[in-house]
């Protein structure tokens, strides 16, 4: 394992027989996860940032198949934010110590180009020293551009998997993987640091979509990478497959870092869903972001991607000083900040 994981860290490509013994082969994965936390501190130290999670609506164009807020939900219950209510999360989280906000939402109609623009300008004129990142989904290269002079430094858009067929079997017909991959192209020319991802054990993925996943990451080199278990939701059409495995996804999360040692990675919401100790599990394993939920204490429970998601607690941000306490507690600490890509 150490000598893969070094022919990694150099940049170096793996045959499929390496990577499928790396994803699923028998060895101790511990020792995966010290060589990617060696690597972590190397660029990182035990430096650990955080990102206020805003979800600004539940209303969703889009119907993939695994999201409790896909359009076809008609047992979702919607809200949207006002830019008002927007502003108030981001001065609660300024006071919190959030440097970072990320507005994410399902692909809301209502959400013009000029609507945002005109959120994330507000938002930068009130909080120059702040970085704000956008998590809409897929919109026209234009709008990204707009977004971008507005002031938006990142952007989160998971490519979910990076195989094609995979691709179609978790979304409906009119929404193509060439076209998500055509999103992420764009928003890393326009010059955001752009986050890519996708999730571990997601229905019809095998270890051939994972190193799909791999290998993508490996070409497009995003500054931020979003890896968390599938965990399924009851009003889906995959409602009955299993959640993704814990020690899985954790194995992804290491093996991203050995891939791209300077990214930005989330130990993710999903992954503190799973287990309890899915988050300082997560930071041991490579990652080094962490992302509150800043959105208004009433609408949390509808941003429901997947049943049981996590918004209370340490995931919320008013349990930011139990959440600096159990992240010291792994190893690391919560810094002040915008974290940016190096
Ligand atoms: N399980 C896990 N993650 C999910 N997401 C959406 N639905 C689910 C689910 N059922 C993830 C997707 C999306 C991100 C916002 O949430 O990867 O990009």
């Amino acid at each position: 394992m150490t000598d893969l994981a070094d022919r990694l860290i150099a940049g170096g490509t793996l045959s499929d027989g390496e990577w499928r013994f790396l994803i699923e082969g028998d060895y101790d994965r511990q020792l995966l996860f010290a060589e990617a936390d060696r690597v972590r501190r190397r660029y990182y130290g035990t430096d650990v940032y955080i990102r206020g999670l805003i979800e600004i609506s539940n209303f969703c164009k889009r119907d993939c198949l695994y999201c409790g807020i896909r359009r076809s939900n008609g047992n979702a219950d919607r809200y949207r934010l006002s830019v008002e209510e927007i502003l108030s999360c981001c001065g609660q989280g300024y006071e919190l110590g959030f440097r970072t906000f990320v507005l994410q939402g399902g692909e809301d109609s209502c959400h013009t180009t000029e609507w945002v623009g005109r959120t994330v300008s507000h938002i930068k004129e009130k909080y120059p020293d702040c970085a704000v990142t956008l998590s809409l989904g897929e919109r026209p290269r234009e709008d990204y551009e707009i977004w971008y002079q507005a002031g938006a430094d990142r952007y989160l858009l998971r490519h979910e998997t990076a195989s094609c067929a995979h691709y179609e079997k978790l979304h409906p017909p009119g929404q193509t993987f060439l076209r998500r991959m055509e999103c992420l192209r764009d928003l890393k020319q326009i010059g955001y640091q752009a986050g890519a991802g996708f999730m571990v054990g997601s229905p019809f993925q095998g270890t051939e979509e994972l190193i799909a996943d791999m290998r993508f990451l490996q070409e497009f080199q995003p500054h931020m990478v979003g890896i968390g278990p599938f965990i399924p939701h009851h009003d889906t059409p995959f409602a009955g497959y299993p959640q993704g495995p814990l020690t899985l996804t954790l194995t992804m999360v290491a093996l991203t870092r050995l891939t791209l040692p300077k990214s930005l990675i989330p130990a993710t919401t999903a992954l503190g869903t799973i287990h309890p100790q899915g988050r300082e599990l997560g930071l041991k394993a490579g990652a080094n972001v962490v992302m509150p939920n800043l959105s208004p204490a009433d609408v949390r429970g509808q941003y429901s991607l997947y049943d049981n998601k996590v918004c209370t607690g340490q995931e919320a941000a008013e349990g930011l000083a139990a959440l600096r306490k159990s992240v010291s507690r792994a190893g690391y600490q919560i810094v002040e900040g915008r974290g940016d890509a190096l």
